[in-house]
């Protein structure tokens, strides 16, 4: 039970910056069951591309939900069912391309009274072989999501529906979405989701693909008594790949010395809860503000001192970054990937660079900068701490008209020939930020031993996604 959050907010370092993630489908499988085999298409609303389940099962029947719950509203995987009346145990397999290990499986139902009963079924869920969460519906409009974070074992999934004896189990869509390995790492067993909060949205709207790469759901969650804040939001090869129209909202308490309470309840006696926190600085700020807080759980201390930029890796390649350096970046002290590359940067590679005590990748190409690379930037180069990018890719449009129409140019091996000539001349790069915002830290709570208010149903563990 997640009682306080406690905000003590003392400003922000603030920057801003628009990127564009490439957003594809790879890795994705996506099954609307029920529909005509061998058919697919692209779902109006989400753009998502569906297939038919005919090749992922061999047992069950296709059905058509009932007109009047039909609607435009409803996304298409809703429309089909595929139910299995016979037979104790039904399962769909899915098979996994290699190169990923970590999946999220999403199940969705909605019953829209295909069977002409007016009964809403109950049945369960196995992943594999484990017991993974029971299936109700409150009424036949209900749209039911049952979502795993899971790290098979083989190279196939099953995903079965059992007959608990309260009517025949059905499915609506089946779902497959690759996640980074390092991501929402579990002790053991697999994650299934609680919730997935969108904090401080300012619509109603349920964000998923193409928002979200990762194709997770956030769902808006509403506070009364908080300051809303927007602003722009860019992960940054930030290795959830949050999307930022999500992380570009956040609520503050409405006192900036205040609390934030969050109340959240749970009916699982036996479970564990994950909690993933994350948090971008998306408030206009003075220069040197910090913004730092304390979470507590119940009377614990949960983390402490979540101080705003901590990022450990920024990459503005291609970004239409222009002009010169700003010494922002020397406050990214935890930084160890810096890619500016392909900008239009100018001026020359700032001393500070080379004070970035964790810095292990500089990529600088493509940019038109001028000037001596700092002594400490080629000194670490040499001794194998730092992976330094200068190579001029392009001043004009290719490296030979570049270091033709300019035969100072030159990248890090020609400079150092150069040097020995007393003739250090480099184009470089320099960040020329702009205002960079950020960032986010992913913050993980792990609660033993919650209580609890009910008896509770078989559940696996769970994860509560928080988003501030
Ligand atoms: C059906 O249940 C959902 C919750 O699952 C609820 O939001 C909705 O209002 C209900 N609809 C009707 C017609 O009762
Ligand atoms: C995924 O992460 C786990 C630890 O969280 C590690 O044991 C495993 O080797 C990783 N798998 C791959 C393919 O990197
Ligand atoms: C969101 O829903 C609430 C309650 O249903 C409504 O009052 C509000 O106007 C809605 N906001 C938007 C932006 O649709
Ligand atoms: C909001 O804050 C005001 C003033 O502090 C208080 O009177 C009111 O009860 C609060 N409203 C809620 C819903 O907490
Ligand atoms: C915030 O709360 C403190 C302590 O309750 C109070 O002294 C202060 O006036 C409040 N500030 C604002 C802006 O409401
Ligand atoms: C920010 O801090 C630096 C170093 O402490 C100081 O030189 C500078 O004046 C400060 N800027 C502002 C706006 O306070
Ligand atoms: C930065 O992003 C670009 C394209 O998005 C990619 O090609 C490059 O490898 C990335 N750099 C790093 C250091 O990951
Ligand atoms: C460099 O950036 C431009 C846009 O700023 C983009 O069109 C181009 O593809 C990028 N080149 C490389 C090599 O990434």
């Amino acid at each position: 039970m997640l009682r306080h959050l406690i905000f003590a907010f003392l400003g922000g370092v603030a920057f801003t910056v628009l990127l564009v993630n490439a957003q594809s489908q790879s890795g994705f499988i996506s099954i609307d069951c029920g529909i005509p085999e061998n058919s697919r298409y692209t779902d109006r609303i989400t753009g998502i591309d569906y297939v038919s389940d005919g090749s992922f099962t061999d047992t069950g029947v296709s059905n058509n939900i009932s007109p009047e719950y039909k609607s435009d509203k409803l996304e298409e995987q809703f429309l089909n069912v595929r139910s299995f009346p016979e037979g104790r145990k039904n399962c769909y397999t899915l098979k996994l391309d290699p190169g990923n290990s970590k999946f999220l499986i999403r199940a969705s139902f909605m019953y829209g009274n295909y069977d002409g009963q007016g009964k809403v079924p109950r049945f369960d869920l196995l992943l594999e072989s484990d017991p993974w969460e029971s299936v109700e519906f409150e009424n036949a409009s209900s749209i039911i999501y049952k979502e795993v974070i899971h790290v098979p074992q083989k190279n196939y999934i099953y995903v079965c529906l059992v007959n608990t004896g309260f009517g025949a189990p059905f499915i609506s869509a089946l779902e497959l979405r690759p996640l980074q390995n390092s991501t929402y790492v579990a002790r053991s067993g697999s994650l299934a989701l609680s919730e997935r909060l969108d904090i401080g949205s300012t619509t109603n709207e349920t964000f998923r693909y193409r928002d979200d790469v990762c194709d997770r759901m956030w769902w808006p969650i509403s506070f009364n008594n908080v300051t809303l804040l927007s602003g722009s939001y860019s992960y940054f090869g930030d290795k959830y790949k949050l999307p930022s129209t999500v992380m570009g909202t956040a609520i503050m308490a409405s006192n900036g010395s205040d609390f934030l309470n969050i109340n959240w309840e749970t009916s699982d006696p036996e479970s564990k809860f994950y909690f993933y926190f994350h948090f971008a600085e998306v408030a206009e700020k003075q220069e040197n503000d910090t913004r730092e807080m304390t979470i507590y759980e119940g009377g614990d201390l949960c983390y402490d001192d979540i101080e705003a930029p901590r990022i450990i890796s920024l990459n503005l390649s291609s970004s239409g970054l222009e002009g010169k350096t700003t010494s922002y970046l020397f406050g990214l002290t935890s930084i160890q990937s810096l890619d500016l590359s392909n900008n239009s940067l100018t001026g020359s590679v700032p001393d500070f660079l080379a004070e970035l005590p964790s810095l292990t990748l500089l990529d600088l190409t493509g940019n038109n900068l001028i000037g001596s690379v700092p002594a400490g930037l080629v000194e670490k180069q040499k001794n194998g701490l730092l992976s330094l990018s200068l190579i001029i890719l392009s001043l004009m449009g290719s490296v030979d008209s570049s270091l033709d129409e300019n035969p100072h140019l030159c990248g890090l091996e020609s400079c150092k020939e150069k040097k020995k000539k007393n003739k250090f001349i480099v184009p470089a790069v320099v960040a020329s930020v702009v205002s960079v915002s950020i960032l986010i830290i992913a913050v993980l709570c792990i609660f033993w031993n919650i209580r609890r208010r009910k008896q509770g149903t078989t559940k696996y563990h769970y994860l509560n996604y928080l988003n501030f």
